[in-house]
């Protein structure tokens, strides 16, 4: 990211009620051992014996980045969640599975992305994204045109990236621009395809509120 000009802040609050005592110590006893390392990283360096690296941005609660860990403990996960009491949230469930496959960043996750090579990723999630559905916050959605870009540096050849949303137009919105990028390729074969939740989905929290204005569309986009 540009140092003198911050990007537009896509997120909203940082912390909400009190973390429970519980959470609030792992994070000064777990956390530091599970971050991110600071500067360029390649991740594959870090955890060699991987199968496969993914990236999960905005975790919330992390119930999902957790379940995939879980369930792949051949995959290496990152997450990046700057909404404090969700990275806590997350640290109770990679401490009850004693999930050692895991890297958090408590943070914008686009400081993350420009710290990774190229091609470093197989899988990318952004899963129910802030809506940011008044057309004035429009321009703080996470999914724009450089955020594609970016992910598309990302991702190697048939790598593919997760998007859900259960708000109409920034889904609409969003497959316009993934439509237009060279660089994506849009799975889909039936209508099924972006109205079910993929087979190997683990359901967020923010989806169980439905808070949207349409049930959860489900985009799976291949790096071409
Ligand atoms: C609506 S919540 C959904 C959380 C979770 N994915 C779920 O489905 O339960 C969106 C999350 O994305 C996070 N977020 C927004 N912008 C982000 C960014 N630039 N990097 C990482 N996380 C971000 C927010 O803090 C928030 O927790």
């Amino acid at each position: 990211m540009d140092a003198d000009r911050p990007p537009i802040r896509t997120f909203g609050r940082l912390r909400s009620r009190a973390i429970k005592p519980r959470q609030a110590a792992l994070m000064t006893t777990l956390l530091p051992g599970i971050a991110m390392p600071e500067g360029q990283f390649d991740p594959r360096a870090l955890w060699p014996e991987a199968s496969e690296v993914w990236l999960e941005i905005g975790f919330g609660g992390g119930e999902h980045l957790a379940g995939q860990a879980e369930r792949r403990p051949d995959v290496f996960l990152l997450g990046a969640e700057p909404f404090l009491n969700g990275v806590a949230s997350a640290l109770r469930h990679i401490e009850t599975h004693g999930l050692t496959n895991v890297r958090l960043h408590a943070g914008d996750a686009r400081e993350v992305m420009a710290r990774l090579p190229a091609a470093s990723l197989d899988r990318i999630f952004v899963l129910f994204p802030d809506p940011w559905p008044k057309s004035r916050h429009n321009k703080r959605r996470l999914v724009q045109e450089p955020f594609i870009e970016e992910a598309a540096r990302l991702l190697r050849p048939g790598g593919v990236l997760r998007f859900a949303t259960d708000w109409a137009d920034y889904a609409d919105k969003a497959l316009e621009m993934f439509q237009a990028s060279p660089h994506f390729i849009w799975l889909a074969q039936s209508a099924n395809d972006w109205r079910e939740p993929p087979a190997d989905h683990i359901t967020t929290r923010y989806e169980e509120k439905q808070l949207g204005d349409c049930r959860p569309i489900w985009l799976e986009l291949r790096r071409s």
